[in-house]
């Protein structure tokens, strides 16, 4: 149930959100960065998503973790510190402290300074003798940490649950993956959580359910918009398209326009043709070997991996070499 992280302070990034909205419907295709889903009302959407039944990714990871959290923790090995980036409701990471022998310390990195407060707070309750060091900070760019290090050094691993990796493309993925190595040093590890290729019916239903649960978090986007930049766009005039895209190995998500209309937002005006799509959102789907290969070029070998039996979810646990 973790939300990916927040960008959303309402209010705080105003500037950029409307810089963001300009620049990105005044493409020929029209774009808007995910990042903007994650506000007050799209973080709890996120967590109904969840618990649907089409939406398997959450559940199964979790179950992996469950299974197999003694294996992981024998690989990760005593005293290390763990470091989280965006962090939610943090349910897979109890598991994994609660395997884990003895950490030394734990620090979650998110951008949205109430949300990691808010997790953090219920941490420092039942886990009284873990070191819980919060860092506000987007985990896109390099962050500095605080020292982890006991007398020289303990192994850093980074936990990456959620396959939040799917969301950039292949090479912003590479770039954050070299910069988790960075982080992590010679010897750290990477535990992380990558949805898998697999057929389209069942990624299609994951990512258009039933009950409109995503195409509510989809639109939200278009009332954030009207809520936080004065716009006046008609959501009803906008419907909730899931694509997979086979030659990129990605979900795509788009909010495509039911008729030619005209919205504004703080003093700009743009057009939709009937028909036309906002790209909201890639989810890339990998294959185990396609991740790996990934990962190797940014220095990490790959150590175990495990994966459900239907085959739908891979985490794996790589270290630097
Ligand atoms: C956060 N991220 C991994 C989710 C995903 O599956 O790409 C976001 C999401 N979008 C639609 N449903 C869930």
């Amino acid at each position: 149930m973790d939300a990916p992280g927040s960008t959303g302070v309402p209010g705080k990034d105003i500037g950029s959100f409307l810089a963001d909205v300009v620049s990105g419907l005044g493409r020929e295709q029209k774009q808007l960065p995910c990042k903007y889903f994650y506000d007050e009302r799209g973080s709890q959407l996120f967590v109904a998503i969840s618990g649907l039944e089409e939406y398997y990714l959450t559940r199964t990871e979790t179950a992996l973790i469950e299974a197999h959290g003694e294996e992981i923790a024998d690989l990760i090995g005593p005293g290390a510190s763990l470091i989280e980036y965006g962090c939610g409701s943090l349910v897979k990471t109890r598991l994994l402290l609660d395997a884990l022998d003895n950490p030394y310390v734990f620090v979650p990195i998110d951008i949205s300074e109430k949300h990691l407060r808010r997790s953090v707070e219920a941490l420092d309750q039942d886990y009284p003798a873990l070191r819980v060091l919060p860092v506000v900070a987007d985990f896109t760019h390099p962050v500095p940490l605080p020292d982890t290090t006991v007398n020289g050094g303990n192994k850093k691993v980074v936990f990456f649950p959620g396959s939040t990796i799917g969301n950039f493309d292949h090479q912003e993925a590479a770039k954050f993956l070299g910069t988790v190595a960075e982080t992590v040093g010679v010897g750290g590890g990477l535990l992380i959580g990558v949805d898998m290729k697999k057929d389209e019916q069942i990624l299609l239903r994951a990512y258009d359910d039933a009950d409109g649960v995503t195409a509510r978090f989809n639109l939200n986007l278009i009332e954030r918009i009207n809520r936080e930049l004065g716009g006046d766009f008609d959501a009803s005039a906008f419907r909730h398209e899931a694509r997979y895209n086979q030659k990129q190995g990605r979900i795509e998500m788009h909010l495509v326009s039911r008729r030619e209309q005209t919205a504004q937002a703080s003093g700009h005006s743009f057009r939709f043709r009937k028909g036309e799509s906002i790209h909201t959102e890639n989810s890339y789907k990998y294959h185990a070997e396609e991740f790996q290969a990934l990962a190797a070029g940014q220095g990490f070998c790959p150590v175990r991996i495990w994966i459900d039996d239907k085959n739908l979810f891979s985490i794996h646990y790589l270290t630097r070499d």
